[in-house]
């Protein structure tokens, strides 16, 4: 399993995570090529429905990743993330998942270094855990 690399999709805030990224990038910090990345308004849009989709389909590992609870520019919307991820990962098993594979973090807009950070550590987590339980079936 030494040579797994992960596919992982990041379900990240406009104001908040997106704009670390790009700091993070034009800071020319490196990060991992794993994470593909899907803008959203808010992390209050994400329904789990896209989560499980995405699960579903082969990523081994979803990020929510947000602005800071007191900061969302809709008031409450990663609030509301955070309760549908508490949730989400609950009922993941029942899919045949390790809810391990979803994960909720607050990366601010001026926080670049902290989102190259997290982005390693979370493709060498989903690196621990090993593919998709989905992807491991269909590979027979
Ligand atoms: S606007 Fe960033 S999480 Fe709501």
């Amino acid at each position: 399993m030494a040579d797994f690399e992960p596919t992982i999709i990041a379900f990240v805030c406009n104001w908040c995570t997106y704009t670390a990224a790009d700091l993070a990038g034009t800071s020319r910090l490196t990060q991992p090529p794993n994470v593909r990345m899907i803008r959203m308004m808010c992390t209050g849009m994400v329904d789990p429905k896209y989560v499980i989709k995405a699960l579903l389909e082969g990523a081994d590992a979803v990020l929510i990743s947000g602005c800071h609870p007191g900061d969302c520019h809709y008031i409450n919307g990663n609030l509301k993330a955070r309760r549908r991820v508490k949730l989400l990962k609950e009922i993941l098993p029942r899919f045949g998942f390790d809810e391990r594979r979803v994960k909720l973090t607050w990366i601010g807009a001026s926080e670049g270094i902290d989102f190259a950070n997290t982005m390693k550590e979370l493709v060498e987590e989903v690196k621990a855990l090993g593919p998709n339980e989905v992807r491991q079936q269909m590979v027979i």
